[in-house]
């Protein structure tokens, strides 16, 4: 199969592809997603299939207004409305009770749905234009990192896939924030960068889902899917990303350092990426400095990033891309 790149002009054709059960992917403003008719079974199929991904893992649906949560959420509670109020369209995914006409293959068996509402005007256009609703994990396959340009896209799905509208490198860059409206107390199940602290300005309480952030912790196989090609460690400190990076060079191997802007300096003149100053510069760099990074190197150092709030959610990310190893 040939996989065209088209921008905004490929709108139409990728919602027609949509419309007649096939797969897209798209920006958005998180990370590039692979869509496919969140009603139709076949299409869903075809998504785990691209991905390589189990087919227990369930979906979010991308929605491109207010009502579209409706024809796959019932018994949506006021907390939603408040949220979209404050947040939405954005980088926020609400977990809703599920209706029963909504195909189980796109919530993996489950009674809840995932639902979000990307405030990117390309995504929000296909999903308008293709008169369903769009299921759409990252468009990475589910060994990798997830994308944030067309072509990262490219690399891991070309020939698997028709289309990839292009609508640019991604804004936030981490994948949307996850909060479950169907447990006693609004939960986080991933953090993003609409952070705890931002929930709280709406919601009367917010949990952080421990059970997830402590397996995420340890090295494991369930992890790779988040992990470039080339092996990556955490360095706790500067003094350590130095040590390992001058071995690693000292054995003949290449090193690269992804860093805060704050240590440049310290790093000199050895290989690196700025990552940027504040959280969310740095949540919008880190995919597509490891994607550059895993080109270049075999080892990837990345710097310890401490602070909280969005500095937070891209560790949770960066934990899950080294598994958990730390030098
Ligand atoms: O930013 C994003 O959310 C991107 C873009 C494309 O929108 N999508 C994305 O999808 O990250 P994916 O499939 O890579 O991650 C979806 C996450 C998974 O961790 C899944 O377990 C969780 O959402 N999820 C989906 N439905 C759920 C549900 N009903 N209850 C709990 N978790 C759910
Ligand atoms: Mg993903």
């Amino acid at each position: 199969m040939l996989t065209k790149i088209m921008g905004a002009e490929g709108v139409d054709l990728g919602a027609e592809l949509i419309a007649k059960g096939e797969v897209v992917a798209f920006a958005t403003e998180t990370v590039y997603g692979l869509g496919g008719d969140a009603f139709s079974d076949s299409a869903i199929k075809k998504i785990y299939e691209a991905k390589g991904r189990p087919s227990d893992n369930p979906l979010i649906v991308h929605i491109s207004k207010l009502d579209d949560v409706y024809r796959v959420a019932k018994d949506i509670p006021e907390a939603y409305f408040k949220l979209v109020e404050k947040f939405l369209p954005g980088p926020l995914t609400v977990i809703l009770p599920k209706r029963d006409d909504v195909p189980a293959a796109v919530s993996g068996g489950l009674d809840t749905i995932a639902v979000r509402w990307p405030v990117h005007p390309l995504a929000q256009a296909l999903i308008a234009k293709s008169g369903t609703l769009i299921a759409a994990p990252s468009a990475n396959t589910s060994t990798h990192i997830s994308p944030t340009t067309a072509a990262h896209v490219y690399e891991d799905l070309q020939g698997k896939i028709p289309l990839i509208l292009d609508g640019g490198e991604c804004e936030v860059g981490i994948e949307s924030t996850i909060v479950s409206l169907t447990r006693d107390v609004p939960t986080i199940l991933r953090p993003g960068v609409i952070c705890e602290s931002d929930l709280m300005t709406v919601l009367d309480a917010v949990e952080l889902f421990r059970g997830k952030v402590e397996r995420a912790e340890a090295p494991g196989m369930k992890y790779k899917h988040y992990a470039p090609k080339c092996r990556a460690v955490l360095a706790s400190s500067p003094e350590k990303a130095i040590a390992l990076y001058d071995k690693t060079v000292a054995d003949g191997l290449r090193a690269e350092i992804l860093s805060l802007s704050a240590h440049t300096g310290v790093y000199g003149s050895r290989k690196q990426i700025d990552l940027g100053g504040d959280g969310k510069a740095v949540a919008r760099h880190i995919y597509n400095a490891m994607h550059t990074a895993e080109n270049e190197a075999d080892l990837i150092i990345i710097d310890k990033l401490e602070g909280g709030g969005v500095y937070d959610s891209v560790m949770n990310r960066v934990i899950k891309a080294t598994a958990g190893q730390v030098e």
